[in-house]
């Protein structure tokens, strides 16, 4: 097996092959002095089991063209299997035409990851699970659950718990977590006016004197659980928390969701912390790391991953 990261997410990449104890083959992936990427796998990949781990996060189009090139030097280099390991698929909420002459760039970002040579995906917490039809090839698409589930379990025990999605589309992944934990759950009926700018309308559920779990995939501006958190305090919450998967935390972010009604928020760390999450009381991270590793593992042995998640 040889693993090969991208510049995306080093730590990470460090942490999944620390769990697997193999060493990140030695590659060199650069910019030429007009920017464009170059990519340069330093050791014998021929007949290898080879997987690249890259987030497609922030700078996305930068990150992209790093996997795809990579993916490319791979291919060319005679490795016997790619595998694509992307932590945080980006392009993934442009999944559906909204309106007129718009694209569908997830499914442009499958096509070309497809067509660099990869034979398959793996990847977490898609923002639409359909996402991985856009692929011809096999995708595994982890959940958090084993992740975020115990920690919420431990820390939360003595409190009446209600799991919340911030949105009608994230329902499912709620519930699936409340199922675990045998906690309520309750939903965020939201109107986005327009794009970035998230409007909260009514709580559906009981979420009075309890403490609310906010759970999403993504967070982005921050607006969609800023304003969930008011609707929920409104509503009689005892306090609200916060579990994201993929922190991409643009632009004033972190400073938002420090000074809102949310009093912690737990991030996984399959995009790179920025120095003002490193630092801020609100945030905490946790590693996917063993998830992805394991997941590795049972790829690279033909064995089940969806074992992992029972
Ligand atoms: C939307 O469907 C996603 O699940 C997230 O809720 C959304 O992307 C978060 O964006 P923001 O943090 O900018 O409100």
């Amino acid at each position: 097996m040889k693993l090969i990261s991208g510049n995306a997410n080093r730590p990470l990449a460090q942490a999944i092959a620390d769990y697997l104890k193999t060493p990140l083959t030695e590659a060199s992936i650069h910019r030429f002095a007009d920017m464009e990427v170059f990519a340069e796998i330093l050791e014998n990949v021929r007949g290898e089991d080879t997987f690249v781990i890259q987030p497609t996060s922030y700078p996305a189009n930068d990150n992209l063209m790093e996997l795809l090139i990579t993916i490319d030097a791979l291919r060319r280099g005679s490795a016997r299997r790619i595998t694509a390991v992307i932590p945080y698929f980006g392009y993934a909420r442009q999944d559906r035409k909204t309106g007129g002459r718009t694209p569908i760039s997830a499914k442009l970002v499958a096509n070309l990851i497809t067509a660099a040579g990869v034979d398959r995906v793996l990847t977490m917490e898609l923002h639409a699970g359909q996402i991985q039809g856009f692929f011809d090839i096999p995708v595994d698409n982890l959940v958090i659950s084993p992740v975020f589930m115990p920690e919420i379990q431990k820390r939360f025990e003595s409190e009446k718990l209600v799991m919340v999605s911030p949105d009608v589309g994230g329902a499912v992944r709620a519930r699936a977590m409340a199922k675990r934990i045998e906690a309520d759950i309750a939903i965020i009926d939201k109107r986005r006016e327009k794009a970035g700018v998230s409007e909260v309308m009514h709580v559906i559920g009981d979420v009075q004197d309890k403490v609310c779990i906010m759970v999403d995939d993504i967070v982005d501006s921050g607006g969609t659980l800023c304003n969930a958190a008011v609707a929920l305090k409104a509503n009689g919450a005892k306090s609200v928390h916060s579990y994201v998967v993929h922190g991409v935390l643009s632009g004033g972010a972190v400073a938002r969701i420090s000074s809102s009604e949310i009093e912690e928020m737990v991030i996984a760390d399959t995009i790179e912390a920025t120095e003002a999450v490193r630092t801020s009381s609100t945030f905490k991270q946790m590693t996917v790391a063993p998830l992805i590793g394991e997941a590795i593992k049972r790829i690279s042995e033909e064995k089940s991953i969806s074992a992992l998640f029972k």
